[in-house]
């Protein structure tokens, strides 16, 4: 396998090939991921939630990231590896998003970054395409502004059809790579995908997206309690780790592990 550029991913567009993105953390799943053939990668800001336990993506800081992207990175040699820029990390100015977008190449090894927002961060995404930084932008549903948003809603509806379309626009002609649709109208997200040059990841927006990505917890039955409506489970790993620790805790109390085979003789 060759290692995936971002040329790829343009490829795979123009010949109408559909590829898959998911999240990543930590080096065994990154590895088990780059293994899958899964060629793009997105160290996401959702480790706020998956990972960290907080209730949103709002608190995450940089220091917090970073760690977990070296990891994927150490662990998917043939990914492109996306590392999320965290809420506040980039708003303030064009200058802020290259201080932090430089972080997550040098230090984290990233090879590309993603933030949040479409017109409004085309100044943002401008200077680091500028700075030789990829951008993957993401529009629709937002997560770090849910505050501003209202609650977890699908975007694009009625008038919003409109800046839908404006912002998907904007973010290509700030230089853009690619951008992550999310909680959009199916035929809306089909609309702006054969608008656009590059390619469109879509999450909660239908199957005429380019790409699809979902966090990986919710694609492999990881996350607890109720996932959304655009979510399908692939696997069990939750589930399949409980009874792991279960029965791994029964053998210590009734002393039927460690047996003698897993046992050192003098
Ligand atoms: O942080 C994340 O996991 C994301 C994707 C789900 C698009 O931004
Ligand atoms: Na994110």
């Amino acid at each position: 396998r060759t290692k995936t550029r971002i040329h790829h991913l343009q490829t795979w567009k123009e010949q109408g090939q559909a590829w898959p993105m998911l999240t990543a953390y930590d080096y065994p799943t990154a590895r088990i991921f780059d293994e899958a053939n899964i060629p793009v990668l997105l160290v996401g800001d959702s480790a706020a939630n998956v990972v960290y336990g907080y209730d949103t993506t709002v608190p995450i800081s940089i220091d917090e990231l970073i760690p977990l992207v070296r990891a994927v990175v150490r662990g998917a040699p043939n990914a492109l590896v996306v590392a999320d820029l965290p809420f506040g990390s980039y708003e303030v100015s064009p200058t802020q998003a290259l201080e932090s977008a430089i972080r997550f190449m040098k230090e984290g090894g990233a090879h590309a970054v993603k933030l949040e927002g479409g017109d409004r961060m085309a100044p943002q995404i401008k200077a680091l395409t500028t700075a030789g930084i990829p951008v993957m932008a993401h529009i629709g549903f937002t997560p770090q502004s849910v505050n501003s948003l209202g609650g977890f809603r699908v975007q694009g509806r009625g008038a919003g059809a409109e800046q839908l379309t404006v912002d998907a626009l904007a973010v290509q002609d700030a230089g853009a790579f690619s951008v992550v649709m999310e909680m959009v109208p199916a035929d809306l997200a089909t609309d702006i995908t054969k608008t656009l040059g590059i390619p469109t990841v879509g999450i909660g927006a239908g199957s005429g997206c380019d790409a699809q990505v979902l966090v990986w917890q919710d694609m492999a039955g990881m996350s607890g309690g109720k996932t959304a409506k655009f979510v399908r489970r692939f696997g069990d790993v939750g589930k399949e780790l409980h009874s792991a620790a279960t029965e791994y805790g029964s053998a210590v109390r009734d002393r039927s592990f460690p047996a003698e085979e897993h046992t050192f003789v003098r």
